[in-house]
């Protein structure tokens, strides 16, 4: 029924086929993501709301002003509106688990063989239960230890970034962490909400960054979580980022990736230690 609503004949606002892949086009150049024709629906959807807003009468002209020096401002609102930033704690279970058995269980009271320092980048870090999920298994598995711990969590869409620094969770996503997990680590807030204490909140330094964009930070990096975020780029912009990633982590570091994804042409730097879990070479 969703899709009849937004057939052509039944569109608010003109969009033709043509407008729609130069906009496509545009938002390739701009995340690497890829919307191939089958999404016009969605797009048209994501962005009807918006057109009304800003009262424009058709597609044609909505492109014309985010193209013109008038409208740089909204592509900001353009880019948050076609991320897709389906999340939720602990997604992918068996990475954490990875990750506690691992990387955390290397660490000792002298830090993670004799280092003191553990970096963890949350690349695409939606509205931040992927970085919190890092941070709670951090904790349970090291509280004790005193390990310069930070993990970055990044993200090109402004808006997710902002409500991951803020913490703040309804109802029914917190409820898939079990009560254990919801009472150690998060506080009821108003309205129905939860709020992620701030000691796991001070682990974690939310930033806006398109993967496609040149990096400020360093590193190296202990673990890297890129996960869903590749199964939107083409091969060769998937090729050259997992290789950017294989610069930025240490010898022997660890990268995850979402379940339907694979890395491609990086098989000589990594080397496949679980489903869906890659190890830098030492
Ligand atoms: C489906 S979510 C995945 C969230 C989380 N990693 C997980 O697996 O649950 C994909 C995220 O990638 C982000 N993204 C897409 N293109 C990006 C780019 N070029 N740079 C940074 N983030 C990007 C989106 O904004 C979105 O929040």
């Amino acid at each position: 029924m969703a899709a009849l609503s937004t057939a052509p004949e039944h569109r608010e606002f003109p969009f033709t086929l043509k407008e729609y892949r130069r906009l496509a086009a545009f938002i390739h150049g701009r995340t690497g993501i890829t919307l191939p024709d089958h999404k016009i629906n969605m797009v048209y959807s994501r962005l009807t709301r918006r057109l009304r807003e800003l009262g424009f009468l058709a597609f044609s002209e909505y492109c014309e002003y985010y193209l013109s020096p008038e409208g740089e401002d909204e592509i900001e609102y353009l880019i948050n509106a076609l991320t897709t930033n389906l999340t939720r704690f602990f997604r992918e279970k068996h990475h954490f688990d990875h990750l506690a058995a691992n990387l955390f269980s290397d660490l000792s009271a002298d830090g993670i063989k004799g280092r003191t320092r553990l970096r963890i980048w949350s690349a695409g870090c939606s509205t931040g239960e992927e970085p919190y999920s890092i941070a709670m298994t951090y904790l349970e598995a090291a509280a004790r230890l005193h390990c310069d711990t930070r993990i970055l969590a990044t993200d090109i869409d402004s808006s997710v970034v902002a409500r991951g620094a803020a913490g703040c969770y309804g109802v029914q996503s917190v409820a898939e962490l079990g009560k254990g997990r919801r009472y150690r680590h998060l506080t009821a807030a108003s309205g129905n909400e939860w709020q992620v204490r701030s000691e796991l909140r001070q682990l974690i330094a939310f930033k806006q960054l398109n993967l496609l964009d040149a990096w400020p930070m360093k590193g190296p990096f202990d673990a890297i979580f890129c996960r869903n975020v590749m199964i939107y780029f083409d091969n060769p912009t998937k090729a050259r980022l997992v290789q950017r990633f294989a610069d930025l982590l240490a010898p022997g570091g660890w990268l995850y990736i979402g379940h339907s994804e694979t890395i491609l042409d990086q098989k000589t730097v990594f080397r496949l230690r679980g489903p869906t879990i890659y190890q830098k070479g030492t």
